[in-house]
């Protein structure tokens, strides 16, 4: 389906981002790999994505430097003529509570997540003119809507993200550059390490998938197969929306879920 297509997935040497990646490539892309500071699983991503017949380009780049994306997007050009695709996934955080917030972490968080998406795509957009259009999506999270526990400045970086998408989607739709967002549920990554209440609870992740009404938690394949989707000719008419990517658990009324019983699959 995206077969001499150039997609660049920003954070994707481990996690969600790889998963990204690698589905793809396994759709036919040449997938250019970012990382930040975990050069060996992006090595490993970039094997992958050879080994399934693709060329893989890895650049590392801070996407919260201004120099290092503009870095970053020279460096596709110079390789590939050209970018089809760019998926905004890279994140970062300070996970506390508010009364403990920072400046630094303010700043930090604000960079990599959401100042990046809109200068990406100020530096994407020349290389989509190139190949005629393109498609941007930006992965998301609940907790820009919702409250959950020491995430206030990811948050308002995540809906500072949804805000970012929806202006992109309506700037650029003359440019026929399509631009989304994700917002995936509860998925098994590293990540997850960072909240408390996850290190505190070793049956958090178990706890979840029961009451999940789909059975299961979502996994990175899942949100690779909406993101490539939203990607495609059929979600054309698509535009400045977030989909959820939960098995319906952002559904429930707190305190009322019901075990759904032995998790699918
Ligand atoms: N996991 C979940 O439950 C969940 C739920 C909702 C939304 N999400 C979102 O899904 C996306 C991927 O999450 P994940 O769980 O895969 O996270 P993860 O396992 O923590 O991976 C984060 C990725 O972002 C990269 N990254 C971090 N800072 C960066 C920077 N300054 N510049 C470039 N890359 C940077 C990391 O690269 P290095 O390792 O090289 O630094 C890594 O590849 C994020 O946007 C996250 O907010 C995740």
């Amino acid at each position: 389906m995206f077969e001499n297509k150039v997609v660049l997935v920003s954070g994707s040497g481990r996690g969600i981002g790889a998963a990204i990646a690698l589905h793809f490539a396994s759709l036919g892309a040449n997938v250019v790999v970012n990382y930040f500071r975990n050069r060996q699983p992006a090595e490993e991503t970039i094997a992958k994505i050879r080994q399934l017949g693709h060329e893989a380009l890895l650049v590392k780049a801070n996407m919260g430097e201004l120099a290092d994306i503009e870095r970053l997007f020279d460096t596709i050009d110079q390789e590939f003529h050209g970018l089809d695709i760019y998926i905004h996934n890279a994140a970062s955080g300070y996970n506390r509570p508010v009364l403990q917030q920072r400046l630094k972490g303010w700043d930090w968080t604000m960079n990599i997540n959401a100042r990046s998406l809109l200068f990406a795509a100020q530096n994407a957009v020349p290389l989509m003119e190139k190949r005629g259009g393109g498609a941007i999506v930006a992965i998301s999270s609940p907790g820009a809507k919702r409250v959950l526990p020491d995430y206030v400045v990811v948050g308002a970086s995540k809906a500072a993200i949804e805000a970012i998408t929806r202006y992109l989607a309506v700037e650029l739709a003359a440019k026929n550059i399509v631009v989304n967002a994700v917002a995936p549920g509860m998925v098994i990554t590293e990540a997850l390490q960072h909240f408390e209440m996850v290190r505190s609870d070793v049956h958090l992740a178990e706890k979840a998938e029961h009451i999940t009404p789909a059975g299961r938690l979502a996994n990175p394949q899942d949100v690779a197969n909406i993101v490539a989707f939203l990607c495609s000719p059929e979600a054309f008419m698509i535009r400045g929306q977030v989909i959820t990517v939960d098995g319906g658990a952002a559904l429930l009324a707190p305190g009322l879920e019901k075990e759904t019983g032995s998790p699918a699959e």
